[in-house]
């Protein structure tokens, strides 16, 4: 027999909230074409919640790593790779884009526990010459 799917039982909460603070936030859903409250606050929580399930050291992430930085500082890009074959395990795949004489960025795909996605991240962000880097974490299936 086939399964029905479950409806989902809604809950309605009320929230006080300065109207300043309301209003910055409706002109935000705006910019971001939210149709209404709900939809952005259902997402906020499940932003919140989902950050903090892959902060936990032990919990398996996907993970993307955009970098931007400039090739002619001495041996970054050997650097760079050279971490990314130490970790090839976590490494799943990485694009290189030539942004101009100077700065190249690339985005690297990341899988594995989360303390050592965010290890290997830390490293290649903090490395002299990174100009730009951001972890974004997710979970395998959300
Ligand atoms: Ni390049």
């Amino acid at each position: 027999m086939a399964k029905r799917a479950e409806t989902p039982v809604l809950a309605r909460i009320g929230v006080a909230i300065e109207q300043k603070l309301l209003d910055r936030f409706d002109q935000l859903l705006e910019r971001r074409r939210y149709g209404n409250r709900s939809e952005a606050f259902r997402d906020l929580i499940r932003a919140a919640l989902i950050e903090d399930r892959v902060s936990e050291d032990d919990r398996m992430v996907v993970a993307s790593l955009t970098l931007v930085y400039d090739h002619e500082k001495r041996m970054l890009s050997d650097k760079l790779t050279g971490m990314q074959h130490d970790h090839h395990h976590v490494v799943i795949s990485s694009m290189h884009v030539h942004l101009d004489h100077h700065n190249c960025m690339e985005v690297i795909v990341l899988r594995g526990k989360s303390a050592m996605v965010r290890k290997l991240a830390d490293g290649l962000i903090s490395a002299k010459g990174v100009l730009f880097g951001k972890l974004v974490l997710a979970e395998p299936s959300a």
